[in-house]
């Protein structure tokens, strides 16, 4: 059967880079058009370039790159470099990639695939902030039904923000793309903090992943080792989580996520609370449900999954 035909939008980022060596290790099950990059944990510049980083370490040059959207659709940009180290890719080291972006923008690359390809076909998974898709929406609202589905990773329920009091880091960067794509009646599954805090890369699984060999296993390593060490200093205080990884794991192997139906909006006005995910379960037809909310995850499974992608990717 062929693979899953995938558009992985995303802000490289320590835990997107993560993301996408075990999506490009999958190449049975996923059939990755394309990578699109936007403005989040650092500039539009450092993302797309570290896309292109990632996409060398997996030897995947088949797998095109677009650089999107340098700005959120309204408020003034956020960063998380604190997060991510300057680059945005933690202690990697970051030569000029061999083959930089394709000319084209992300969004017109959105725009031109959803219309080109069969309705229906093409999923999109998202790991940063929305402004690609929201923006693509806007100019071109006939895509909205040719998508498959949405996969995100984004917002928190249960576990409060890591942004803010309130608000996940890739809603706050951009909630009013979050607000449009969540109002847009597209199939949406999201990913947020309540699941990725449970899929942690402990101490023992570190370990286990810096003994597999192969660039990809190696460069996660790396990665994981130096969101260890700014997870105990500025997050959790626990084991860095796997935020990222969870849309592609959950891609993947499904079954590792248990999600609930519910009625999502996004807060996009208040000061206090932008960026606040507020999921109502209690759906029905005065309250129709708009998204599919991540409520548990089975760690053990979900590492099993990344061990056996990382072990056999290059
Ligand atoms: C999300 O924010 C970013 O810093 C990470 O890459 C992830 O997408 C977690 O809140
Ligand atoms: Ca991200």
């Amino acid at each position: 059967m062929p693979g899953l035909p995938l558009i992985i939008d995303c802000d490289p980022g320590v835990d997107d880079a993560i993301a996408l060596l075990l999506a490009l290790a999958a190449p049975d099950a996923l059939e990755v058009l394309a990578i699109t990059t936007v403005a989040g944990n650092v500039g539009g510049d450092l993302t797309a370039r570290n896309a292109c980083l990632v996409r060398e370490i997996a030897s995947r040059p088949d797998v095109p790159v677009f650089a999107g959207m340098e700005r959120p659709l309204s408020r003034e940009p956020v960063a998380a470099d604190h997060f991510h180290g300057v680059s945005g890719l933690g202690d990697l080291p970051v030569p000029t990639p061999a083959r930089g972006p394709e000319p084209l923008h992300a969004v017109d690359y959105l725009v031109e695939t959803l219309r080109s390809r069969p309705s229906g076909e093409v999923t999109l998974a998202l790991t940063g902030p929305m402004t690609n898709l929201a923006e693509a929406m806007r100019r071109a609202p006939d895509i909205i039904p040719r998508i498959r589905r949405v996969v995100a990773m984004g917002g928190a329920r249960r576990e409060g923000g890591n942004i803010t009091a309130s608000a996940e880091f890739n809603i706050f960067a951009d909630p009013h793309a979050a607000d449009e794509v969540v109002r847009s009646g597209v199939e949406l599954a999201l990913l947020g903090l309540d699941v990725t805090h449970q899929v942690t890369a402990t101490e023992a699984r570190r370990r286990k992943i810096s003994e597999l060999s192969g660039a990809s296993a190696a460069a996660a390593s790396r990665l994981l080792a130096f969101s260890a060490g700014t997870e105990a200093r500025l997050g959790t205080g626990g084991p860095p989580p796997l935020h990222d990884p969870c849309v592609i794991l959950a891609l993947l192997d499904p079954g590792t996520f248990r999600f609930r139906p519910c009625a999502l909006a996004i807060e996009t006005s208040s000061p206090l609370t932008l960026g606040h995910t507020a999921v109502e379960y209690r759906v029905g037809p005065e309250r129709p449900a708009n998204a599919d909310w991540a409520v548990d995850a089975d760690s053990d499974r979900a590492f099993d999954l990344i061990y056996r992608l990382l072990g056999q990717a290059a």
